[in-house]
């Protein structure tokens, strides 16, 4: 029976765990995590107290970009799956009272979705090619992209095809646009098929029984393309007023209100996120405005160092932002798109995002990790956001404490940004490596040999040798989320520290009290804070203080 709630506000403080379906486990022992792997650890899942599950994409793909190049927004991979296999594992969850979102891939296809082979089988002008951006080269013999526009993985954001019909055919001729892989052809979304289809789409998976939508890039769909095209050598938005021609135009917002009128003709209606990288500006709250989307994640907190100020003001700044929205706040430390943040915490204080990557290129070896710092931190910090309104976006294996496997081996290496930079960025394999659930089973439990290395650290932090071990991260996010459930409930708290004071310290209002500790020596409690009620520590307990990077959990 299905335990699943009816409340049309579930996703305003949901813990939200994503699972990358690749790398979560492989039920069929060909080294590709699948969607019956999903449905076998339901009870972990339901075990570890989270509200919903985010699937990365699951659909038939050639993996050019670890499933967001999409052949049929419909249907399942074989490799993972059917959809008979979707359905038993939307069953399992919704009676283990987990809802379900799916990702939605809409500002590019896959080059093998059957509208880009059709686009590439007519000829120049024709209406197979409007669905997608075709257009001339610059240059003599249109032998130029028909802009500078770059591609977020590395190289032009432009390719060039040679033509098979029309008078040119068997030359090379029409370029099309691209944002990110080669393989990832961007759609029109001037065009009125796109944007039926991707109704069609919400209904079949709202049909199917899944509760709501990530949205991918939702601040790129619509695209100012009229020519000539505008200059843009860069990817950043840096005027960020609605006049960049490819990010985060004002027409975008007529799309998602579209898909809001979809989503409301289920009851409850489905819930809908937005990934949005864009600044902080008022222009970020259309995403999550309930007439659209309803939130967006923000990923202040991923990208900030681990410093008292930075968190308590992206925090409250995050709130208000939440509050003029109407929608409620998301909180992200991880992602499959992202270094693991264990490992970003345990770098020198002050690495750059160009320092990372250096250390990434370094096969993690230089400089060399503070690894139980880096930990020590990122359990602090999830304690910290745990307890703040909002929804929490957990990624998995960050309740194992994972770091970022940074020294898998070049030629086990996918990310198509490897590629696209001639082998001068990384990527994001280092943080999608299959999951260890057992320090004693072949492949730590995953299933088939996997499609990226484990390392053998990863016996360490199986689930098997942290369930049931006190003080273990596994144990911390268990015993978290499932307070976590009695914490939340006004979307509000006050903030009971002085703003620049290395103790950050809020109450939520009902009672509870979150205090860490983010200062490098252990400090006193705040006054009047009585020991003997702290409930949850992300470190080791001291009478009377607060250890260095720590967050106390404090009951009414
Ligand atoms: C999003 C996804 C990322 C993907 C990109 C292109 O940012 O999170 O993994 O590569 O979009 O679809």
């Amino acid at each position: 029976m299905s335990r699943i709630s009816s409340d049309p506000t579930w996703w305003r403080q949901a813990a939200v765990y994503q699972i990358y379906p690749r790398s979560f486990a492989d039920s069929d022992g060909d080294g590709i995590g699948d969607l019956p792997g999903v449905t076998s650890r339901m009870a972990y899942l339901s075990a570890l107290g989270i509200d919903a599950i985010w699937l990365s994409p699951f659909y038939p793909s050639a993996l050019a970009d670890g499933g967001y190049d999409v052949d049929d927004y419909r249907n399942v991979d074989p490799r993972l799956g059917t959809l008979a296999d979707f359905d038993d594992m939307v069953t399992a969850a919704h009676t283990a009272g987990i809802k379900i979102i799916v990702d939605v891939v809409p500002n590019h296809s896959s080059n093998r979705h059957e509208w880009f082979q059709a686009a590439l089988a007519s000829a120049p002008g024709s209406p197979e090619r409007a669905r997608y951006h075709f257009f001339d080269g610059l240059g003599e013999n249109g032998e130029l992209p028909p802009s500078d526009w770059p591609s977020h993985f590395g190289g032009p954001a432009w390719t060039r095809i040679v033509e098979t019909a029309g008078p040119n055919a068997g030359s090379l001729g029409q370029w099309y646009l691209h944002l990110f892989a080669t393989e990832q052809p961007d759609f029109n979304w001037d065009h009125p098929e796109v944007r039926e289809d991707f109704h069609t789409t919400l209904r079949f998976w709202s049909d199917r029984g899944v509760d709501g939508f990530r949205i991918d890039v939702a601040h790129a769909l619509v695209k100012d393309m009229s020519l000539p095209l505008r200059s843009k050598p860069l990817l950043e938005i840096l005027v960020d007023d609605g006049t960049d021609p490819i990010f985060d135009r004002d027409e975008v917002h007529e799309v998602f209100a579209g898909w809001r009128s979809v989503l409301n003709e289920y009851d409850p209606p489905k819930a809908a996120v937005a990934e949005a990288w864009v600044p902080f500006t008022e222009r970020r709250l259309k995403y999550a405005q309930p007439s659209g989307l309803g939130q967006a994640f923000n990923f202040d907190l991923l990208q900030a160092p681990f410093a008292a100020v930075k968190f308590r003001t992206i925090a409250q700044r995050c709130l208000l932002e939440a509050e003029a929205s109407g929608a409620s706040s998301t909180w992200v430390f991880s992602n499959h798109d992202v270094v693991r943040h264990p490992s970003r915490y345990a770098l020198p204080d002050g690495s750059t995002h160009a320092d990372l990557e250096a250390w990434l290129l370094a096969d993690g070896a230089s400089p060399e990790l503070d690894s139980a710092r880096g930990l020590r931190r990122a359990r602090a910090a999830t304690l910290f956001m745990l307890g703040l309104p909002g929804s929490a976006y957990l990624y998995q294996g960050e309740e194992l404490g994972l770091f970022e496997v940074a020294d898998l081996p070049a030629s086990s290496l996918q990310d198509p940004t490897w590629f696209r930079t001639l082998n001068t960025v990384k990527g994001r394999d280092g943080c999608r490596v299959p999951l260890p659930w057992s320090d004693s089973e072949d492949n730590f439990g995953f299933g088939g040999g996997p499609w990226l290395p484990q390392p053998d650290w990863f016996a360490d932090f199986a689930a098997s040798v942290q369930d049931g071990t006190a003080g273990s991260t596994l144990e911390m996010y268990r015993s978290a989320l499932k307070i976590r459930r009695e914490l939340q409930s006004e979307e509000s708290l006050e903030w009971l520290s002085e703003p620049a004071a290395a103790v950050v310290h809020y109450r939520r209002p009902n009672g509870w009290e979150v205090i860490t500790n983010f200062g490098d020596a252990p400090a006193e409690l705040p006054f009047g804070v009585d020991h003997s009620q702290v409930v949850l520590s992300s470190g080791e307990l001291h009478v009377g203080s607060i250890g260095a990077e720590t967050t106390l959990w404090v009951a009414p």
